[in-house]
């Protein structure tokens, strides 16, 4: 069976994705701080006949995103897909003027530190394996800076080159790496669907050959 690690599942993005590659037959590795949250989504999610377990950690302290990743290898099989999404702390949409160093490092550990790890993680299987997905989710900020959401505009950014860079070296080895760029709340983009249809088209980018960046609406559309 293969595995998703969804880094940052929460009850929205996390939990739509956890389920529709769970309906595609995906055994799901659950990663957030909360083992009490997690746990419960994946009670819910085992309910809907998926099977997901839980492993807390913080992508800003790698020791424990590379023991949960390593956890949930051990328990459900080698990791063949990832998704690094974890929600952005307010903290990191203050405005410039009030982004001190602390805190720009603090980003730049929540976003691009924390993927390097978990790439460097899950990659050995995934090229033994011979293929797998990495796949970015980001907001606005990655593509075009706000002064007024600092933290993400400084590290957003870092983690979308990282993955660029990963999109090329990683093209011939069958290892699809995708970012899809959410401009604005999710809530305000009025989708038929909601939520879902950004799990179905997670789903789609990361199932076909593609580039690899795709906006889920034009940016002067969105905000953030
Ligand atoms: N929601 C939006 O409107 C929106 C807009 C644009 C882009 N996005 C992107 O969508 C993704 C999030 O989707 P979502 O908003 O629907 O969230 P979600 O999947 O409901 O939840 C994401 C989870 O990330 C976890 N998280 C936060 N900080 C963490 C940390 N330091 N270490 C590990 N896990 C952490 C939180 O759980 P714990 O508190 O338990 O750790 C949270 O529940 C992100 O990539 C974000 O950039 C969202």
């Amino acid at each position: 069976m293969p595995v998703i690690a969804i880094i940052g599942a929460g009850p929205g993005l996390g939990a739509a994705v956890a389920r529709k590659f769970g309906r595609e037959g995906f055994a799901v590795a659950l990663i957030a701080r909360n083992q009490a949250k997690l746990d419960a989504l994946a009670v819910e999610l085992e309910a809907e006949g998926v099977t997901a377990r839980g492993y807390a950690a913080d992508v800003r302290e790698p020791a424990t995103l590379e023991s949960a990743l390593a956890r949930a290898a051990d328990e459900l099989g080698p990791i063949s897909t990832l998704q690094y999404s974890p929600l952005p702390s307010r903290d990191y949409l203050k405005p410039v003027l009030d982004l001190t160093p602390e805190l720009a490092r603090e980003a730049l550990q929540f976003s691009a530190l924390g993927l390097i790890h978990a790439v460097r993680a899950v990659l050995p299987a995934m090229r033994e394996a011979g293929g797998g997905s990495i796949i970015l989710i980001n907001g606005g900020t990655s593509v075009k800076a706000r002064a007024g959401f600092a933290g993400t505009s400084v590290a957003f950014p870092a983690e979308s080159a990282y993955g660029e860079m990963l999109f090329e070296a990683l093209e011939g080895e069958n290892i699809r790496v995708r970012q899809l760029v959410i401009p604005g709340g999710i809530p305000k983009l009025q989708l038929p669907n909601g939520i879902d249809d950004v799990a179905l088209r997670i789903w789609e980018i990361q199932a076909a050959a593609g580039p690899f960046r795709t906006m889920l609406i034009p940016l002067e559309d969105g905000r953030e």
